[in-house]
């Protein structure tokens, strides 16, 4: 993104769900220059007819009429296109993104996991990495709650000083707050870790990490799936960064280590067992299936990021359901 004047920035978000609706609506009703697109042409009806709203942390926020389109409709060029779709979503529409880009225009995803870097290696310097630490819902299509004080955190998908993610930054904060940091890899690593452990084996159990961190299997899962995947980061060249806690466990100090991670991350109820109770796909393949194919790459041993990914599917599929004695066959495994 070139564009100097901020009032010039031809933005367009793709995906108006739960966070890129919230974005849209506290950007349009700032008065920023967004565009937005949806997957269909009835959609899009649908909200230029209601307007946008906001509500909850952060304060509500209206906009009665807002520039909606299906996707394929447009066929502009943007100096910046926000991509809030789900991470499958994400790769399919990557290329038709690409096209709507102009010349030094940026595409900035939000994923979480392996997608800014898969997107990175498909479409070169134009995608700029970031993540959500803001939480939102839809209540309904046009109307969204905002969940927490959270920011968007954005930088250069391998990491490095950044001008232009500084400009970026500088345009969307007159909607939400947004942070840089020169070490995006290492960010993206120290929340993906927690996904792949926290949030996904208590979506197989259908439990909180408290719960299922009482188990003798429960913690023997834990334990792996993480250990798995911080050597994956390692391995890869990424020290993940400190959040709340520090991302490698401390010599010797294990239990209590787990005992902060607990405080911080112990009774969140995991995301992904709201997708298996909504009959939505996961996004388990950008988490421990993103980790287990780059272990393999890596020549790291990843049996359990494996299987957990394939026991995600098969409870997507609803040959299985979520269920505490799912960790029992997992810590039975081999490793
Ligand atoms: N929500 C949060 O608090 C939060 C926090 C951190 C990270 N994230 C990440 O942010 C991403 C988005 O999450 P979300 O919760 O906002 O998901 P969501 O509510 O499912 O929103 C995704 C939106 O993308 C739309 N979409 C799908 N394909 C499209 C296409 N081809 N063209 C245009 N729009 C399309 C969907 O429309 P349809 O309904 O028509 O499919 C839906 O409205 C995910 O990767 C998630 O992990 C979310």
């Amino acid at each position: 993104m070139q564009v100097t004047d901020l009032d010039r920035v031809r933005t367009l978000i793709v995906g108006i769900g739960a966070l890129g609706g919230t974005i849209a609506t506290r950007a349009a009703a700032a008065g920023m220059p967004v565009r937005l697109a949806m997957r269909t042409a009835e959609s899009a009806r649908a909200i230029r007819s209601s307007g946008l709203r906001v509500s909850g942390v952060g304060g509500p926020a209206a906009a009665a009429s807002v520039e909606v389109a299906a996707l394929e409709e447009y066929a502009d060029r943007f100096d910046l296109v926000l991509l809030a779709t789900k991470a499958h979503e994400a790769l399919e529409i990557s290329q038709l993104l690409s096209h709507r880009l102009a010349a030094g225009g940026t595409l900035l995803c939000i994923q979480n996991g392996g997608v800014a870097k898969m997107l990175f290696d498909r479409l070169g310097e134009v995608v700029l990495g970031g993540l959500s630490n803001l939480g939102a819902t839809m209540v309904e299509p046009g109307v969204y709650e905002q969940r927490n004080a959270g920011h968007l955190l954005i930088g250069e998908v391998n990491g490095g000083a950044s001008e232009r993610a500084e400009r970026v930054a500088r345009f969307l904060g007159g909607a939400i707050e947004m942070r840089t940091t020169p070490d995006l890899p290492g960010a993206v690593w120290a929340k993906l870790l927690l996904n792949c452990s926290v949030t996904t084996i208590g979506a197989i159990a259908g439990r909180t990490m408290r719960h299922y961190v009482a188990t003798p299997a429960g913690r023997e899962v834990f334990r792996r799936a993480y250990d798995e995947a911080l050597a994956v980061a390692l391995a890869g060249g990424t020290r993940p960064q400190r959040m709340i806690v520090d991302p490698i466990p401390p010599e010797g100090e294990y239990d209590a280590w787990i005992d902060r991670v607990l405080e911080a991350y112990g009774d969140i109820k995991p995301s992904m067992l709201q997708d298996f109770e909504r009959g939505r796909r996961t996004e388990i393949d950008f988490i421990n299936g993103y980790v287990a194919q780059l272990g393999r790459e890596l020549g790291v041993a990843v049996p359990i990021n494996a299987a957990i990914t394939d026991l995600v599917h098969r409870i997507e599929r609803r040959e299985l359901q979520p269920d505490p004695a799912r960790l029992d066959e997992l810590a039975r495994l081999g490793g």
